[in-house]
């Protein structure tokens, strides 16, 4: 593997101590940001004279979205990815739908599509050399979770044991919420602290996040 150089700058903010991040590409200085969590007023005395590009959506909830119409207005060339089958209304001027496997360049670095239903149907995860951009899929500690109508229990427990836990074991996630100890880990760390990444196998998750849900406290 040949590793990109970037930088990573995160936000704190939104509606529940959501994160967006600002990825640079260090050798074409081209931007892109992960979510429009918090206010463009935050972010844009980081964004540099190449300004944003790219706008990836880790999922269409509201409070991913919340801000979306600062940065289009003030970027009005940004190009807004989403999955493929969101049936969200975007408001932007430019988007792109995507599916599990694609590569969006953007500058030197390539990111790849994982698609990660569960939290949410159109959940996309999205894979930076050994960066991971979980959205509500997996955050420091836990798993997304499952409440919503249209969550499917059953369908986070193969996007995160199957298709994130075949990753390398030394990946970061970069989740969404900053709900955890700390605000980015690795998968092997992760699995290590959180007891809803460690079921046997399908029933036993479904179990725990029965439990987690009976136990858990409001904000955590
Ligand atoms: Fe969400």
């Amino acid at each position: 593997m040949s590793y990109t150089d970037y930088s990573i700058r995160s936000f704190h903010g939104g509606y529940d101590k959501n994160l967006t991040y600002l990825v640079t590409c260090m050798r074409t200085a081209n931007q892109f940001l992960v979510d429009a969590a918090v206010p463009l007023d935050s972010v844009s005395r980081f964004i540099n004279h190449r300004g944003l590009i790219t706008l990836f959506i880790t999922h269409t909830h509201p409070d991913h979205i919340a801000y979306i119409d600062e940065y289009v207005e003030a970027f009005p060339n940004l190009v807004t990815i989403v999955y493929k089958d969101s049936d969200k209304k975007i408001n932007c001027n430019y988007i792109k739908q995507v599916k599990d496997g694609d590569i969006i360049s953007v500058g030197q670095l390539s990111v790849e599509i994982l698609h990660t239903p569960g939290h949410y149907p159109d959940s996309i995860c999205y894979l930076l050399d050994e960066v991971l951009f979980t959205g509500d899929t997996l955050f420091v500690g836990r798993t997304g979770r499952t409440v919503g109508k249209s969550s499917n229990v059953r369908k986070l427990y193969k996007s995160v044991y199957e298709k994130i836990f075949s990753l390398p074991s030394k990946t970061i996630i970069y989740p969404g919420h900053d709900y955890g100890p700390r605000t980015s880990i690795s998968l092997e760390e992760n699995i290590a602290i959180s007891p809803l990444l460690n079921a046997k196998d399908e029933e036993d998750f479904i179990e725990k996040m029965k439990h987690y849900e009976k136990h858990r406290t409001p904000g955590s």
